[in-house]
């Protein structure tokens, strides 16, 4: 089965289960905007069911990071008439169609999930169903549109492969070609920006150390604050990237300048090679809040007019469910279950 018989359609989401990153702005929300003014139908997605898998969120908090989040896609460049913007719980046949691929998986291929074994560490009896059944619902996210591309930073590779084995699996049992075999879209210098305080973990939201991330709703001196007191080693930068390995720090902040300035590691070597961290880093600041201070004072201002961005979500579901329903009732169809 080729891609060609399904509309080129973009889907990727974003869990509101805290505050966005420049990881998540590099590695993921920079391609969705690219994407939208390529030839895809582009549909966007804060994930508030996945937020809720790893730990129960109060919940005026989740209902705040869910229009932040929303707040933060729009501000970063997606524009609700170009893309469809939702909200996961707003369009209920994600979930619907999760379960009927929590039939479709195999306890064993969600075992070898290395994120639910991060994220459960070593404590697996505690977590969550949810937690373990996490995948599944990604893979119904993302063909419950029939999505054929799914940018997402490289932490997501493996749910990818997973949701590749779910639609063909489905498609054999059932003698169908009626999921895609999705592609994910990995690329950048920026598919994995590494903790400011240690360069061997991924800036993750959850982190407990607010030091080792930068948040999209920093103000410029905190940026700058936390890029001037990132974890680097003694010396100076290389001219060449090879000069980068085993420098997983500085590799990180050359990473990160490259994807800001929308320029490869090379350039950036070859502008800034020889240099210390001390001339270094306040470059990357003044790059970082240049690029990020006029987004997150459009989010501030999005978060003034919390109703405008709930008209957008629930247009957005409106969108989505002329896509949805259809192919879960197909779905249904398929598998001889009756439905509405
Ligand atoms: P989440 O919320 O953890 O991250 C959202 C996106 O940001 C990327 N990302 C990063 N990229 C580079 N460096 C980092 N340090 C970094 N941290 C996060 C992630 O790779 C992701 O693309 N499971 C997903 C949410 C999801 C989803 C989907 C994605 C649910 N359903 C369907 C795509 C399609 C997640 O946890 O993302």
């Amino acid at each position: 089965m080729t891609d060609s018989q399904f509309t080129p359609r973009v889907f990727s989401g974003i869990q509101p289960s805290g505050c966005l990153t420049l990881g998540n702005y590099l590695g993921a929300i920079k391609r969705f905007v690219q994407m939208q003014e390529e030839e895809y139908e582009t549909i966007y997605c804060m994930v508030d069911l996945h937020a809720i898998t790893a730990k129960l969120l109060d919940p005026a908090t989740l209902r705040k990071n869910t229009r932040e989040l929303a707040a933060g896609f729009i501000a970063s460049g997606i524009s609700p008439e170009k893309s469809i913007l939702i909200n996961q719980s707003q369009v209920p046949e994600h979930a619907q169609l999760a379960w009927i691929f929590n039939c479709i998986a195999r306890m064993g291929w969600m075992q070898r999930m290395t994120q639910f074994k991060d994220k459960a560490g070593k404590n697996a009896e505690a977590s969550s169903l949810g937690l373990f059944a996490y995948p599944a619902l990604m893979a119904a996210d993302i063909l419950i549109y029939h999505a054929t591309h799914v940018p997402v930073g490289d932490d997501q590779k493996q749910h990818l492969e997973l949701t590749r084995d779910i639609a063909t699996k489905f498609n054999q049992e059932y003698d169908v070609d009626f999921f895609p075999i999705t592609e994910p879209v990995i690329e950048g210098a920026a598919t994995r920006v590494m903790s400011l305080r240690d360069g061997s973990k991924k800036m993750s939201k959850s982190d407990a150390s607010d030091a080792s991330r930068i948040n999209m709703t920093d103000d410029a001196d905190t940026i700058a604050k936390k890029i001037r007191k990132a974890k680097t080693d003694p010396d100076a930068l290389p001219s060449e990237a090879k000069g980068l390995d085993d420098r997983p720090e500085a590799r990180n902040l050359v990473n990160i300048y490259a994807e800001l300035a929308e320029i490869t590691v090379d350039q950036v070597l070859a502008d800034h090679g020889g240099a210390q961290f001390g001339a270094f880093k306040p470059a990357l600041a003044e790059l970082a809040v240049t690029k990020l201070a006029p987004i997150s004072s459009e989010m501030a201002r999005l978060m003034d007019d919390p109703a405008e961005i709930d008209r957008i979500l629930a247009h957005g579901a409106e969108q989505a469910r002329e896509i949805t329903e259809p192919v879960l009732k197909k779905t249904y169809e398929i598998v001889g279950l009756v439905g509405a």
